[in-house]
């Protein structure tokens, strides 16, 4: 397993070198019409890498696709976080062999969390011969080069080195909506004993702010009116350079740019939100009153087995202060059934924690070991049965709290941005509203990409219906 230890920031001269590639690449392909297919798994971290991959592939002139029969690069960009995530990429992987054979020109790649696993990439080198590149998240800036070499010299690439980087000016494809994702971080520092995010990502390092605020300003220009700073922990952005608070200042400063309305961020880690973070939340009106606070577990002793760093009691100080300072906040959380050391006990802890803060909505996830972590070691108390109806309770218990939440929003008049037809029901236009929930309304096509007033006329578990005002 490959840790990187080293803040890197990627030299002027190295990204102008992969510019020139993509230029070359560009040259070479002239005139022909080519087709690239990236196909994202896992979190919005990944989304906004597969945006850099896209970007890049656009420039050297390839049109993105869908299909993948179509496609002469093909990229899988991968998520390590639970075993599923794997088993669905080896499936598609498997799938490609037939395509390679009818083709012998197609570039298969896969990059992302689950090739920066060395065992991993390897297995995938000896067993799926038909791909051609593989390359981690340290080596992402690369790709052009990386490309290059399976294009013009037909050679199988492999680069999962290991250095923690950060790499500024290569271009990202933003899909053109209202929104848009900014990596203000990477890697993190954490070490909870059950994930695999600091082997496969590095340690924490911020980009500049200048560069964060020159991205938004231009994402601005571009239509964009809503931003979600991504990072692992956006509440320690800038400690890596020594500074403090720095996440609420800039904060500020994203307030400030004209044309930008909406901020939202994720994630924060409970051990590092701090009362400044939240009372700039409250202040300011463009940062959304919606927090996504991950809990994994209402027990202590699992806490401390998780090495999370807070206790149930710290948890619930924070949530209270935030409800105090934003009575219509809109919380959301992350929960981990089944972690080995948790009982039945355990499992209550998490039920009355749920039904005490009321959260509009939780991410849950069955516990799924992963190599090289501290968890792997660690023996199971309960059955997988066991686990099972913990997770369906869990469900139960939710659906009925975020029905009850969502209740809240009814005869509401809310603001909602819009993105564009409903895909279940091309009736009606979708969007969110300020808490981040999905709503549905009648309008027509004009109104996407802007601000528009709803009152909210029904509720469901997932999603509020309403009227045009
Ligand atoms: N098993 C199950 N869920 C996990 N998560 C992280 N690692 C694991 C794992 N090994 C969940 C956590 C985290 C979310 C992104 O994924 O809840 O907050
Ligand atoms: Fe994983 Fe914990 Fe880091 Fe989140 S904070 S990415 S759960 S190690």
């Amino acid at each position: 397993m490959i840790l990187a230890e080293i803040n890197v920031h990627i030299t002027p001269q190295e990204i102008e070198l992969q510019r020139q590639t993509i230029n070359s690449i560009k040259l070479s392909l002239s005139g022909e019409k080519r087709y690239a297919m990236v196909e994202t798994f896992g979190c919005q971290q990944n989304v906004n890498d597969s945006q850099r991959i896209e970007g890049m592939l656009l420039q050297m002139g390839f049109t993105l696709t869908d299909e993948k029969d179509l496609a002469d690069v093909i990229i899988f960009n991968t998520c390590a976080i639970r075993e599923n995530a794997h088993a669905k990429v080896y499936g598609k992987l498997g799938a490609l062999k037939h395509l390679k054979a009818k083709k012998p020109s197609l570039v298969i790649g896969i990059c992302g969390c689950m090739v920066q696993q060395e065992q991993i990439a390897k297995r995938i080198k000896s067993k799926y011969r038909h791909v051609d590149l593989i390359f981690g998240t340290h080596a992402l800036w690369k790709f052009p080069s990386l490309l290059n070499d399976a294009l013009e010299h037909s050679q199988k690439v492999f680069d999962i080195s290991g250095e923690g980087s950060i790499a500024e000016g290569l271009p990202v494809n933003y899909d053109g909506g209202a929104r848009a994702f900014v990596s203000i971080m990477y890697g993190c520092n954490n070490f909870c004993s059950y994930c695999i995010v600091p082997y496969v990502r590095g340690r924490e390092r911020s980009r500049s702010e200048a560069d964060i605020l020159s991205e938004i300003e231009y994402l601005s220009k571009n239509g964009v009116r809503e931003v979600m700073l991504l990072g692992q922990n956006v509440n320690s952005y800038g400690k890596d350079r020594g500074e403090t608070d720095a996440f609420a200042k800039l904060l500020l400063k994203v307030c400030e740019i004209s044309g930008i309305e909406r901020i939202r961020f994720m994630s924060s880690h409970p051990k590092d939100i701090s009362p400044l973070l939240l009372h700039t939340m409250a202040a300011e009106e463009k940062i959304c009153n919606q927090l996504h606070l991950p809990l994994q577990s209402g027990s202590n002793k699992v806490l401390s087995d998780m090495n999370r760093v807070y206790t149930r009691e710290k948890y619930l100080e924070i949530i209270a202060l935030a409800k105090k300072l934003m009575p219509d906040i809109a919380l959301t959380t992350d929960i981990i059934v089944g972690f080995p050391t948790e009982t039945e006990a355990d499992f209550e802890d998490t039920l009355s924690l749920l039904r005490e803060v009321k959260f509009d909505s939780i991410f849950s996830f069955i516990y799924s070991p992963r190599e090289g972590t501290r968890a792997a070691q660690m023996p199971n108390v309960s059955t997988p049965e066991e686990i099972d109806k913990r997770f369906q309770k869990l469900l139960d218990v939710q659906n009925n709290i975020s029905y009850e939440r969502n209740l809240r929003h009814e005869g509401n008049i809310e603001t909602v941005l819009v993105s564009g037809r409903s895909k279940t029901d091309p009736d009606m236009l979708t969007g969110r509203n300020y808490a981040n929930k999905i709503v549905n309304f009648k309008g027509d096509d004009s109104l996407i990409g802007t601000f528009t007033d709803v009152k909210i006329t029904k509720a469901q578990t997932w999603i509020l219906y309403g009227e045009k005002l």
